[in-house]
């Protein structure tokens, strides 16, 4: 195989036919294409795209490369949710044992932080103990047991994905939705789900902040589900803002604590409800919206989805104790208010800033292999649109070092805008299906 001129066809608007995707893919499997070649054909692709015969032989190869959760016939619907990656993005725990409490099963991969988004699996490790590296004997024991398993992807499933996600992570190829698409929808079809729910974000804390793109990803990936035979349903939300309050890695796992008894802010709980309705739908635990609505918000209530995300901590080796005492969870050692510069109204909060300083202060990686700070972020209080007085505090910032809070509130400065305020993205935006595409 030539690689140099697989990459010239491709940058050159050409399309590499399917076998060939599957030999290239195999081939930088087994090591022998470089990381700059595969560098290289991953920009011409974030240029030029793929076609649907192309993006089929990617999503299919890197789904190939490794094993499946295989699960007994008669068991559990079983459902999974993910999102494209955003800041302040803590749904997915409170969404796995909030549904997991209601019967149905929950395996849910995730992945790390990937540019200035944060991950699960990172925030999830940031409880003291916590395991996200089970094998896949262990996760389909947990699903069993207890409906429900959290944890990383592994050589064991799509790992010709996990190499190419760190490879994009630091190339600068993450924005592509072919790209995107075949990463999550390979990982997910690996699971062996009854059901997919999807959360594409829009907005400039998005890879994709456009509509259109994310409207485009979020058909694509669709289309991929249901072509492999798994209902796939995507809901598009707003990603102009940070979800929630907090954002870093146990900050965002004391706010899930909030959420697990139904009250985390406003926006997360909104979210939540929205995509938990979506995995209930499809796993036909419910005959409509209201009637889903009335399961979730007694799983909340009741304390059986707190109660299960116990269960998972303690299944998975973390420190149950958190659950009652968040103060358990790392602490930074340095926390310094920001204030309103003046009297008015707050115009924005642009989520990239921030996801981008959480970073450069030690909460995601900037090298593969970085070691994560899980005690580092923000809890941004002030919301678009909220009328503050001159001096009042409206976010607070959480560093290792004077160096990490000087980090954070020249973030802050440039993430939160005071005047008039600015339009912003409705939280649902729209829900896409294989029926097509109508309002969330
Ligand atoms: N999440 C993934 O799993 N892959 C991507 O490429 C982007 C977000």
């Amino acid at each position: 195989m030539l690689v140099p001129s697989l990459i010239e066809r491709k940058r050159d608007g050409g399309a590499l036919a399917a076998r060939e995707w599957t030999d290239l893919l195999q081939a930088y499997g087994r090591g022998d294409v470089p990381d700059y070649q595969m560098s290289a054909l991953l920009m011409a692709v974030v240029w030029r795209g793929l076609t649907g015969e192309e993006l089929a032989a990617v999503t299919g190869a890197m789904l190939d490369s490794g094993a499946r959760l295989e699960w007994a016939a008669a068991g559990r619907p079983r459902v999974d949710k993910h999102s494209t990656g955003g800041v302040g993005d803590k749904v997915s725990l409170v969404l796995a044992p909030l549904v997991a409490s209601l019967d149905v099963a929950v395996p849910m991969m995730s992945g790390r932080g990937l540019g200035h988004t944060g991950g699960t699996t990172d925030k999830l490790e940031s409880i003291p103990g916590f395991r996200t590296d089970l094998s896949l004997a262990e996760v389909r024991a947990q699903v069993e047991r207890i409906g429900v398993a959290m944890f990383g992807q592994s050589d064991a499933i799509a790992p010709a994905d996990r190499r190419l996600y760190a490879l994009r992570d630091v190339t600068g190829t993450v924005p592509a939705t072919a790209l995107i698409a075949a990463s999550i929808m390979s990982k997910k079809l690996a699971e062996g789900l009854t059901g997919l729910v999807l959360d594409v974000k829009a907005g400039s804390g998005a890879f994709l902040p456009n509509l259109d793109d994310a409207r485009g990803l979020a058909r694509t990936m669709v289309d991929l589900g249901t072509a492999h035979g798994c209902p796939t349903a995507a809901l598009i939300t707003a990603m102009d803002r940070p979800l929630g309050r907090a954002i870093g890695n146990a900050l965002e796992v004391e706010e899930a604590l909030l959420a697990l008894t139904g009250q985390g802010p406003e926006d997360l709980m909104t979210v939540t409800r929205a995509l938990a309705v979506e995995m209930l739908l499809l796993a036909g635990r419910a005959p409509d919206v209201a009637g889903a609505l009335r399961l979730v918000d007694g799983a909340l209530r009741s304390g059986a989805a707190l109660e299960r995300f116990r269960l998972l901590i303690e299944a998975q080796g973390g420190d149950p104790k958190i659950v009652d005492d968040p103060g358990r969870l790392p602490q930074a050692l340095e926390v310094e208010l920001f204030e309103a510069p003046g009297a008015g109204t707050i115009a924005a909060v642009d989520p990239r800033p921030l996801g981008e300083a959480v970073v450069a202060m030690g909460g995601g990686r900037r090298r593969l292999g970085d070691r994560i700070e899980p005690s580092v972020g923000f809890v941004v209080s002030g919301r678009p649109g909220a009328t503050v007085a001159r001096g009042e505090p409206v976010a607070s910032v959480f560093a290792r070092d004077g160096e990490g809070i000087e980090v954070g509130m020249a973030a802050l400065r440039r993430a939160m805008r005071f005047g008039p305020p600015e339009p912003q993205l409705p939280l649902l935006l729209c829900r896409v299906t294989s029926a097509g595409e109508e309002p969330a």
